[in-house]
């Protein structure tokens, strides 16, 4: 059975597959009418607060032909009355066709993989992976530039705890020459392990100034500073507002400069920056909807006739 729990599942080609099946299906005049999943089932178990992921993976099964049950709030579910994740699992798996899960220990959405009688994808575990946000970031990438090699991509904000950077780095390493800028306070740098991968032709260059980096980028990958991540709220403080991109920071930047975000964000790119031609993060979000429906397509082995 196929799960999709980590980007380090997937190869090359893998990747290009799922990229190319989504512009394949972006092209689908009306993809309701073409119903590619009919009367598919999948399940949203989200342990933790979303607003992108689940509505996306709702969008994008509705619109292939399919239905969604699911919860959005483990208290409403009955792991609030002490049911294990294990037995939830179980239990949904024999109801619907795939499960899309989230939650905030690293680890639960491979463990789910391992017990689920139906694919498994990750929908965000922890501070570890979320695959589908990486998938979406390189098919905006690629929309943007018309490639994902030869890039020079600036990753700002908090390199620790993001799940979408980690998974984000794998898999840009898997692609040709690309030059990565790693922006952070010392705090919150990448962890060393996902910057080693054999055979790789990526190159890391490590700074704390956002305006340096923009200087020397053609795309920069904004994120949050992840609060709920932070074992002590102290050290969140100190570093909160660590960053904070506005258009001014953008000017005399070509407009094929890009700034991408993962969303949702709260101080660290200004309102203003939203009208500017570098903006790409509201369609990065659009994107959501059309790479989760690739994803589902490919999970559940249905294509395009
Ligand atoms: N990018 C992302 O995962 O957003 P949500 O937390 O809103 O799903």
């Amino acid at each position: 059975m196929n799960h999709l729990i980590s980007i380090d599942d997937l190869s090359l080609p893998e990747i290009h597959d799922i990229l190319s099946l989504a512009a394949t299906v972006e092209a689908i005049p009306n993809p309701e009418k073409a119903r590619l999943l009919p009367g598919a089932l999948l399940a949203t178990l989200f342990f933790e607060p979303s607003t992108r992921t689940r509505l996306s993976f709702e969008t994008a099964v509705t619109r292939l032909g399919g239905r969604v049950i699911g919860f959005s709030d483990a208290a409403a579910s009955s792991t609030a009355k002490g049911e294990s994740f294990s037995d939830t699992v179980q239990t949904v798996s024999r109801y619907a066709d795939v499960l899309a899960v989230r939650h905030p220990k690293e680890g639960t959405a491979r463990l789910a993989s391992q017990i689920s009688r139906v694919p498994v994808v990750n929908a965000g575990d922890g501070a570890n992976q979320h695959p589908t946000q990486t998938l979406l970031d390189l098919y905006t990438i690629q929309k943007c530039f018309g490639r994902i090699s030869d890039l020079r991509i600036a990753l700002a904000g908090d390199l620790k705890y993001s799940r979408t950077v980690h998974s984000l780095c794998r898999a840009l390493m898997l692609f040709d020459r690309v030059e990565i800028t790693l922006v952070s306070p010392p705090s919150l740098r990448l962890p060393a392990y996902l910057k080693s991968a054999p055979g790789t032709t990526a190159t890391f260059a490590e700074t704390e100034s956002l305006p340096d980096a923009l200087r020397s980028a053609d795309l920069l990958y904004m994120t949050r500073i992840q609060r709920e991540r932070f074992p002590d709220a102290v050290d969140y403080e100190k570093v909160k507002n660590v960053y904070r991109l506005d258009a001014r920071m953008l000017s005399g930047l070509p407009d094929t400069f890009k700034v991408l975000h993962p969303l949702p964000r709260v101080n660290e790119i200004a309102p203003d920056v939203d009208s500017t031609p570098h903006a790409a993060y509201f369609d990065q979000a659009a994107n959501g909807v059309t790479i989760r429906q690739a994803v589902l397509l490919d999970l559940l082995r249905a294509r395009p006739a």
